[in-house]
């Protein structure tokens, strides 16, 4: 396949998605927002500011971040930049690995120079003078395009000494692989594998903008997250602010993909209902919503009147408040529910099963294997689910399932473990029928099992 896309196919066309795939469809207003690209446009807004002005702006802007976590943007450029270290990196993920996501895909095969400006601003706002582009392994063939933008850049003066004829604005970028691990998505992991050793997670002692790649302050930000700030730049603060909702500002790129009839990558603006969406997508019968990959949560009939936006679907939990945006994510990070923008689609001939078992076996494949929990507790629940699937389980089996997914969750080391039953806790509270026909194929058996709530 690598072969293939080498010689200038675009993986869209092998997936069946359409080339031409990136769709805005407004909530209110008809604004084609992805308008074609010159590279250096938004770049060149920064003669007019300082770094400070430019993070306020991004503080204002309330964008956070796209990747899935929401962490807001701003505010970790702030804390970079107060940090009086004499040497600051930016790392963009590009690590796209969540089944189902492919935005960023997308955008770096389109617009590789919006990631590259994105990243520029950030080394601007923050003080930085070196940038990785941290790529994923699957997406090699996008390694030449990103690094013949970053030559053109470097060739108009954007990137190098003295960006843009500002005295002491240096920095430039390198194209970094990654070999093929999940796990390298997290920023822990993925610092390690930058710096040449395993890429494993560690615990967070430190966030990466106290101490990241090679113990320096580091911004890591995902491509679409970065993407978006010469875009607010260029259309400027004021028209940015009118779009979405009061608490989620903008656009999100959406992932399709499943049963529906126009897959593809969406541009949404925040607070379009679900059901408009499903509607858009031409998805007939939907029986349950993948949102945000494996490591997201199921979406059932009765969540489809509930808006994308981070006051509904994505936090309805948690008060949006952004005068404490530290205390916002940790609350957050406690529920779940984020995205990273995948919208997975299972009509209702569809056996969920199977399907939960699969991505169970995601996540036992994927584990680094140090922790306890999501080593042997995903191996645990992939051997249960397959019992549960072949009608030999019992209730207790079922009481299981939802024990060992809330300690999974609770106790493992890192955001891959913690995410990972994400979907099969939500799955037994809006699909209990799924689990309980199971149990009562079993003629012994005629009582149904009620999961409850796990927070
Ligand atoms: P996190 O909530 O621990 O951190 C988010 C970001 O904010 C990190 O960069 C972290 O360094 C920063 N941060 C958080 N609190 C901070 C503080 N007090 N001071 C300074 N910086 C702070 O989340 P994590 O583990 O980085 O990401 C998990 C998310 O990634 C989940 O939402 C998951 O769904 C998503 N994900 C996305 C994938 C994709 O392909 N896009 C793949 C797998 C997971």
């Amino acid at each position: 396949i690598l072969g293939q896309l080498r010689k200038g196919e675009m993986p869209e066309t092998l997936t069946g998605i359409p080339k031409n795939n990136i769709q805005y469809t407004p909530k209110k207003d008809k604004t084609v927002f992805f308008k074609p690209y010159t590279a250096g446009v938004g770049l060149k807004k920064l003669k007019k500011l300082s770094p400070d002005q430019l993070i306020e702006l991004v503080k204002k802007s309330k964008l956070s971040g796209r990747g899935g976590a929401f962490f807001p943007t701003g505010m970790k450029w702030e804390f970079c930049k107060n940090n009086s270290s004499d040497q600051k990196f930016i790392i963009c993920n590009a690590d796209e690995g969540e089944p189902g996501t492919f935005k960023d895909r997308v955008l770096m095969n389109k617009y590789p120079g919006l990631m590259i400006e994105g990243m520029a601003m950030a080394a601007y706002a923050v003080g930085a003078n070196f940038g990785y582009v941290y790529l994923r392994a699957e997406y090699y063939y996008l390694k030449d395009k990103i690094e013949k933008e970053i030559k053109n850049f470097r060739s108009k003066g954007l990137l190098g000494k003295n960006i843009l004829g500002i005295a002491g604005f240096d920095f430039d970028i390198v194209v970094h692989l990654g070999a093929g691990a999940y796990v390298c998505g997290e920023e822990t992991a993925l610092i390690s594998s930058i710096e040449g050793k395993r890429g494993e997670p560690s615990t967070k002692e430190y966030f990466p903008v106290e101490r990241g790649l090679f113990g320096k302050p580091t911004i890591i930000n995902n491509v679409e997250t970065l993407c978006a700030v010469p875009r607010i730049l260029s259309m400027s603060l004021a028209k940015y602010l009118k779009i979405g909702t009061e608490a989620t500002k903008g656009t999100k790129l959406i992932s399709v993909s499943g049963d529906c009839k126009k897959p593809g990558i969406y541009e949404i603006e925040w607070g379009m209902k679900l059901k408009q969406f499903l509607k858009l997508i031409k998805a007939k019968n939907p029986y349950m919503i993948l949102f945000n990959g494996y490591a997201g949560e199921c979406l059932s009939s009765a969540d489809f009147d509930r808006e994308i936006s981070g006051e509904n679907l994505l936090a309805e939990h948690v008060q949006f408040k952004w005068d404490d945006p530290i205390e916002y994510a940790r609350k957050m990070s406690a529920i779940g529910l984020r995205s990273g923008g995948s919208f997975m689609v299972f009509n209702d001939q569809r056996d969920l099963m199977p399907i939960f078992e699969n991505i169970t076996n995601f996540f036992v494949s994927e584990s680094c294997g140090i922790c306890a929990p999501c080593r042997t507790g995903n191996f645990l629940l992939s051997k249960k689910l397959k019992k549960i699937m072949l009608c030999h389980a019992e209730k207790s089996d079922l009481e299981d399932l939802e024990k060992w997914s809330s300690i999974i969750k609770q106790s493992s080391r890192c955001g891959l473990g913690k995410t990972s039953t994400n979907y099969l806790l939500s799955a037994m509270l809006k699909f209990p029928q799924e689990f309980n026909k199971c149990l009562l194929a079993r003629s012994d058996f005629n009582k149904s099992f009620e999961f409850e709530k796990v927070t």
